[in-house]
């Protein structure tokens, strides 16, 4: 990896370059994300030695959305091991992150657990499997980020759930299928919740080098995971992490990588570090145009590819 020993002049021009895409539309399925401004915009680089460089409004914390989708699934692999693999897929679903089409041709069975069914049922396994499903989780976030005061958007949470008849759908589907164990209200107030993490592109970019550095975080020396449940969730995140963008992100970009659509998209970039990206507006597959170009101009120019 060929990283210059100043990354800030760079991240500045690429910041610069993505202002002037003007596609997409802020997620406006619930108010509390359709008021989010249209402009923020961010991009920090961690990378395994420790530092952190970042550009535009990195101090700002948004809805992390389904980017809280891998912090579930690491909770999940940790308490269920390979059994985990008999209630989610690994495969990618060639649909909508909320689609449900699929659900029901596949037993409840779902695709994998970067769509918002397979969240669901990571979901139920948390909530089935620890005592207090959001503290276990939140307490694993703030210690990844090294920050005590990451919070959860409350109002966010709430409409999550005023405006989820799509993800109950998901949910009693499974539920049908004998695929969830718990009560599903509970399960989905865990989703839900989870949704509704705040962080800002220097938490994330932060708290997930552990999957850059084969498990093991750069900053405490602590293993996160084991070596094989990072390069597997990388896996995941290359085949699923940009829904079905996914092909595509691979194809011009090459780094494993997730989204969500409050505006956020990391990348892992195996032993060197992670991208952490942030811009609202969304394109019509609900990942961020903006955040998309930077990561891309900025794999290009560095040469990043895991292929
Ligand atoms: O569950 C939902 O549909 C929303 N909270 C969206 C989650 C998400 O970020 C999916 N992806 N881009």
């Amino acid at each position: 990896m060929h990283a210059p020993e100043n990354l800030k002049p760079l991240l500045q021009e690429i910041l610069q370059q993505a202002l002037t895409v003007n596609d997409g539309k802020v997620a406006d399925y619930i108010p509390a994300l359709a008021e989010v401004k249209a402009d923020y915009c961010a991009l920090t680089v961690a990378t395994l030695d420790g530092s952190v460089t970042s550009v535009g409004d990195s101090q700002v914390a948004f809805s992390i959305q389904s980017i809280s989708k891998i912090f579930g699934l690491m909770l999940a692999m940790e308490r269920m091991g390979e059994s985990l693999w008999e209630r989610v897929q690994m495969e990618p679903s060639g649909q909508p992150f909320n689609s449900i089409v699929q659900l029901e041709w596949e037993k409840g069975i779902p695709r994998n657990p970067m769509i918002n069914a397979g969240a669901i049922l990571v979901s139920d396994v948390l909530v089935s499997h620890f005592s207090a499903s959001k503290s276990a989780l939140l307490s694993m976030v703030r210690s990844l980020c090294h920050r005590e005061n990451v919070g959860v958007d409350s109002r966010v949470h709430e409409s999550e759930r005023e405006h989820g008849a799509r993800n109950s759908a998901l949910a009693y589907l499974m539920k049908s299928f004998g695929n969830i164990e718990a009560d599903v209200e509970e399960v989905l107030d865990h989703y839900f919740w989870q949704c509704a993490l705040t962080m800002t592109t220097e938490d994330l970019a932060r708290s997930l080098a552990f999957l850059a550095n084969r498990g093991k975080c750069p900053l405490s020396g602590k293993q996160i995971t084991t070596h094989r449940d990072a390069q597997r969730i990388n896996a995941l995140m290359s085949t699923s992490g940009m829904y079905d963008q996914s092909g595509q992100f691979a194809f011009t970009v090459g780094l494993p990588a997730k989204s969500g659509v409050g505006g956020g998209i990391v990348a892992i970039v195996p032993d060197y570090g992670v991208i952490a990206a942030w811009s609202p507006p969304l394109n019509s597959f609900g990942n961020s145009a903006r955040s998309m170009a930077m990561i891309r101009n900025l794999a290009n120019r560095l040469g990043l590819s895991v292929y």
